[in-house]
């Protein structure tokens, strides 16, 4: 399928992309630290903190959040090729020396190759909710899923989730349910915005084209006046075109405060 998005020039490594990655090594499962990859070495300046974004789509969280925090490094993963194209080239243009994508499976990367520890924040926002009862297990949300972010993600470091939909949301629900509170990894946090809203004078800020809606550009760190004003949470495509619909969102952060603690069966 073709969205037509294909523009710039052809991707290269180095700048956006990361290296080609090893194959896995054949004794992966009884050496599992041998397939990891040390993505903090793929920044200029590997100390600084690091977040992961899974399913980066347009790339629009990345070109915004990477451009405001300079001082954070981030990776976006996005499998669909033709998005993951247009947001690293979007990301190329930007001149965003901070940020690097990748065109795979978020959720095997994250099982297999992400070393531990290394993420500060894990941002997952309007993952597809895979409606269908035999599409389940490919929703992102899975106990899997949320054992690897006990192992990837520092003590103390965040997953932020964010859906409209509300069948996954139960989902959703149902699985932090098994992995927060007393004497579990993590503990429930409310979602703080990425821009908290202003008031309507201060909001009255630069004009940048194309506020709303799928397919907005908007300019590397600063979000339209539009935007401010709606109070977003995260400031994603898929935000824009439901909030514009007028739908509801569920938002959630999980804090990662006892690695260790007991993981439910
Ligand atoms: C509904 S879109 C949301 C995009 C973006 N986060 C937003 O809010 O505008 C979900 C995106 O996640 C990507 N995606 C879904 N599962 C993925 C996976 N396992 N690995 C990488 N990307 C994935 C899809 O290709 C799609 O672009």
């Amino acid at each position: 399928m073709s969205f037509g998005l294909s523009r710039g020039r052809e991707l290269e490594p180095g700048f956006t992309l990361p290296p080609a990655l090893a194959p896995l090594p054949d004794d992966l499962l009884s050496n599992r630290k041998a397939a990891h990859v040390d993505v903090r070495a793929w920044y200029d300046d590997p100390t600084r903190p690091f977040e992961l974004e899974i399913g980066s789509g347009k790339g629009t969280f990345l070109v915004q959040e990477a451009a405001r925090r300079r001082e954070t490094n981030f990776l976006g993963i996005e499998y669909a090729m033709e998005f993951y194209r247009y947001a690293a080239d979007r990301i190329r243009r930007a001149e965003l020396r901070n940020v690097r994508m990748l065109g795979l499976d978020a959720a095997e990367f994250v099982h297999w190759r992400v070393p531990d520890g290394v993420c500060d924040v894990v941002h997952l926002y309007f993952a597809d909710p895979w409606p269908k009862t035999k599409h389940h297990r490919r929703r992102m949300i899975q106990d899997r899923f949320l054992a690897d972010c006990t192992r990837i993600i520092r003590p103390g470091g965040e997953l932020r989730v964010v859906t409209d939909h509300d069948d996954y949301w139960a989902w959703m629900e149902r699985h932090f349910d098994r992995w927060t509170g007393a004497g579990r990894p993590f503990a429930r946090e409310e979602f703080k915005p990425v821009m908290p809203p202003r008031g309507a004078d201060e909001a009255e800020g630069p004009t940048v084209p194309g506020g709303q809606g799928d397919g907005a550009e908007v300019a590397a760190g600063e979000p339209s006046a539009a935007a401010l004003k709606a109070g977003e949470l995260v400031g994603t495509n898929f935000e824009r075109k439901y909030r514009a619909e007028g739908r509801g969102f569920h938002a959630t952060t999980l804090r990662l405060v006892a690695p260790d603690a007991p993981k439910p069966a």
